[in-house]
């Protein structure tokens, strides 16, 4: 058993990989300044895998405070997942996002390196890819993020390429996720924006639980099979599993070396077609129109998933139908539980 520290690990993504770690025998130890979560989601996953430490509220700005955590816990490597995310907010605030994504991210590995932890997994993101590039992509394909979003996740895989070149106590591997989808089949975590949601499935589920009254469909005149934009929904589970798949080859990268992997499924699923699945799997009818393309949307998305299969070990398992399915378990309890 390892012990693991989960920065953002109170978020969406993070509270899957506590699950993950935890059925693996691993003892997970979440951080997060809860800018983007509460500790509520956290708790609830305790109640079912006890254990999993109960959340540490660090920023991870904070050097001194970080200094203090690695001095007090054990920690055998991290899985760095804190950050913010939204595309076009980045655009609208950049030095938010490059002091938070780019500067955090520093002040991690800065402390991280003083108190000898060098095992560390990253969360990067597809839109590292270039949208002129080769689809689905492969990890060669050419990179050029076209938001400050985008950019902040290139920087810090740049920034931990050099660490590694550095110094060869390190041990980084870098996982760019495509689209992660869904919920944990217990029901008691999942997906939580604020406010009106970016992502399609949680936007799916508050029409679904009539707290929207419809979905917008941005462009149907795309150059796809049905119009409508293509991209790699990956159950977030599975998504959760690379991450302890990855941890379980860190020690094998060579020094000097950054392991860069995508996380995808390698089926490219239409909007059109992601919401007539909800629909039948969940039995529930989406009212929803289509508008104009939304800036900066491309048509495909995709990830060729070999090089994870091969060096990770790792595949994604589950269905279309378990995302929406697993999404709307969540979705529909959350909201009749007035979960924060
Ligand atoms: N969800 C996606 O579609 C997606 C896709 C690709 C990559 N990612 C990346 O995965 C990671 C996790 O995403 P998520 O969907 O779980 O988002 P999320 O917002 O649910 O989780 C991120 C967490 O990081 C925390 N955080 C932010 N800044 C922090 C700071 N300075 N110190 C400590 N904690 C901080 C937030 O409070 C939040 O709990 C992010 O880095 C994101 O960029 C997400």
């Amino acid at each position: 058993m390892s012990r693991i520290l989960v920065t953002g690990g109170t978020g969406y993504i993070g509270t899957h990989v506590l699950a993950a770690l935890s059925e693996a025998g691993h003892h997970a130890i979440p951080l997060d300044n809860f800018s983007n979560s509460s500790p509520a989601a956290a708790e609830r996953l305790r109640e079912i895998t006890p254990r999993i430490a109960p959340p540490v509220e660090i920023d991870m700005r904070d050097r001194l405070g970080l200094a203090s955590l690695l001095a007090r816990e054990k920690v055998d490597a991290v899985i760095h997942l804190a950050g913010l995310k939204a595309v076009g907010e980045s655009v609208e605030q950049p030095l938010r996002y490059y002091d938070n994504n780019v500067r955090g991210t520093v002040t991690l590995l800065q402390a991280l390196a003083d108190a000898n932890v060098t095992r560390f997994v990253f969360g990067s993101s597809a839109t590292v890819y270039s949208p002129e590039g080769t689809t689905p992509s492969t990890e060669q394909s050419a990179v050029g993020p076209t938001s400050p979003y985008g950019r902040t996740k290139r920087l810090v895989e740049q920034i931990l390429e050099d660490t590694a070149a550095a110094d060869p106590r390190w041990r980084i591997a870098v996982l760019r996720y495509f689209n992660p989808a869904g919920a944990h089949s217990s029901g008691v975590i999942g997906e939580h924006p604020r406010g009106v949601p970016n992502n399609l499935m949680p936007y799916v589920c508050r029409v679904a639980a009539g707290q929207l009254s419809r979905l917008q469909i941005f462009g149907n005149d795309y150059p796809t099979p049905d119009g409508t934009g293509v991209r790699d929904y990956i159950h977030v589970c599975d998504l959760a599993e690379g991450h302890v798949a990855a941890l379980g080859v860190l020690e094998g990268i060579p020094a000097g070396e950054v392991l860069t992997a995508n996380l995808g499924t390698g089926r490219g699923v239409s909007v059109k077609e992601l919401i007539e699945t909800f629909e039948r799997v969940n039995g529930i009818a989406i009212a929803r129109e289509t508008v104009s393309r939304r800036p900066g949307d491309v048509a495909v998305y995709c990830a060729n998933p070999e090089f994870a299969q091969s060096r990770l070990g790792w595949k994604a398992r589950r269905s279309l139908e378990d995302i929406c399915r697993d999404a709307w378990r969540y979705a529909e309890r959350s909201a009749r539980e007035k979960w924060p």
